[in-house]
């Protein structure tokens, strides 16, 4: 019997953050290295996802490579045949499948997408057609693997449940084309979590970490100079109560920071909380947190710096081979069950 998939993407179009590595490099990777034997795991660079906004064309290249590099760095076993990593736009039934579910998606349910609506109204160039239809791709994306599973950051949820609803809607129209991915709620079951991830920005810790933030300086890299990234920490926003205490509407930077503690000590929330709960020194606490966060980068960066290219371009270019017939049996359904192609 076909294994259960597991799949997400991490668009390359600036550097990643540790909001990526935490929310969604660092559990599918675990994943990875834990489940291979039961599960086929997918992990792709959405680079066509990667100018919805306007971004450098002359850099994209590099940087879907270097996302590659850095999956592997992060731990991706390359020699693992279970495991699949490609990109987007090699495989081209990403895009055919697009075209077609754009004619059974709303203009208004896509308008109703809360990252649409932010990044249309923080952004003065063009919105364009492509942010737009941004979730119909990324549900294309999901679909055409039948993945079961998509681990993504809290941000993404909404898109997946869209992805879930397209799905439905087209089996109901059609008889069966997709696999339907779990619920939201079933996939935080799944990956041992109680809500999606999210990391706050330093400096306003009311929004999340992002990659496209201008300023940058509440947002970790994973290319930061160490010691930069620990100043960074040193300067975080936090409140005037001067009690460490977890209580996210209250005291948001502190929560923040508490969470991005656990995440590098790889030890429970609840575990960090006790072990600061009631303290006064904001200061101490912050310097806890840059010493790990510069552990961390420099061991990050050292890993890195050691990947082998020519392995990662080898992986690259066997998943596209191994995934462009999977992809393209589920288009083909698609492009059958709308009346494109004959049904057998
Ligand atoms: P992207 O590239 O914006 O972000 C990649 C992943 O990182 C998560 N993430 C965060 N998690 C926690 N805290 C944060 N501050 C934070 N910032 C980002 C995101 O939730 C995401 O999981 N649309 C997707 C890419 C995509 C995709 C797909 C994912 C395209 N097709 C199919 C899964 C399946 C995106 O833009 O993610």
């Amino acid at each position: 019997m076909a294994k259960d998939v597991i799949l997400t993407g991490i668009r390359a179009n600036q550097d990643l953050t540790i909001g990526n590595y935490f929310g969604a490099i660092l559990p599918m990777i675990d994943t990875a290295k834990n489940h291979s034997d039961e599960y086929q795991i997918n992990l792709f660079i959405p680079d066509l996802h990667s100018f919805t906004t306007p971004i450098d064309h002359s850099k994209l290249n590099k940087q879907i490579f270097d996302n590659a590099k850095l999956f592997a760095a992060a731990g991706l076993p390359l020699d693992n045949p279970n495991i699949y990593m490609y990109r987007q736009s090699y495989i081209p039934a990403h895009s055919e499948l697009t075209v077609i579910l754009d004619s059974f998606t709303g203009y208004g349910e896509m308008g109703r997408m809360t990252q649409f609506k932010e990044k249309s109204n923080s952004n003065n160039d063009m919105v364009s057609v492509g942010l737009f239809n941004y979730p119909v791709l990324m549900a294309s994306d999901i679909l055409l693997y039948n993945a079961k599973y998509v681990p993504v950051g809290d941000d993404q949820t909404q898109h997946l449940e869209f992805t879930r609803d397209i799905a439905q809607r087209m089996n109901k129209k059609f008889g069966y084309i997709f696999v339907i991915p779990e619920s939201v709620s079933k996939q935080h079951e799944f990956f041992g979590n109680d809500q999606g991830l999210r990391i706050k920005d330093l400096i306003d810790p009311t929004k999340k970490m992002s990659k496209s933030d201008d300023s940058g300086r509440g947002v970790i890299f994973l290319n930061d100079e160490p010691a930069v990234a620990a100043k960074k920490v040193m300067g975080a926003t936090t409140d005037d109560k001067a009690e460490i205490n977890f209580d996210r509407d209250n005291q948001p930077g502190i929560s923040n920071l508490l969470e991005i503690l656990a995440l590098l000590r790889g030890v429970r929330l609840d575990d960090v909380i006790k072990e600061f709960k009631g303290h006064t020194r904001y200061g101490d606490f912050k310097s806890v947190i840059a010493n790990e966060v510069e552990k961390f980068l420099t061991d990050f960066q050292q890993k890195l710096g050691n990947i082998d290219e020519n392995a990662v371009i080898a992986k690259l270019e066997q998943s596209e081979r191994d995934m462009t017939p999977v992809a393209n049996e589920t288009l083909l359904r698609a492009q059958q069950a709308v009346g494109l192609r004959p049904k057998d």
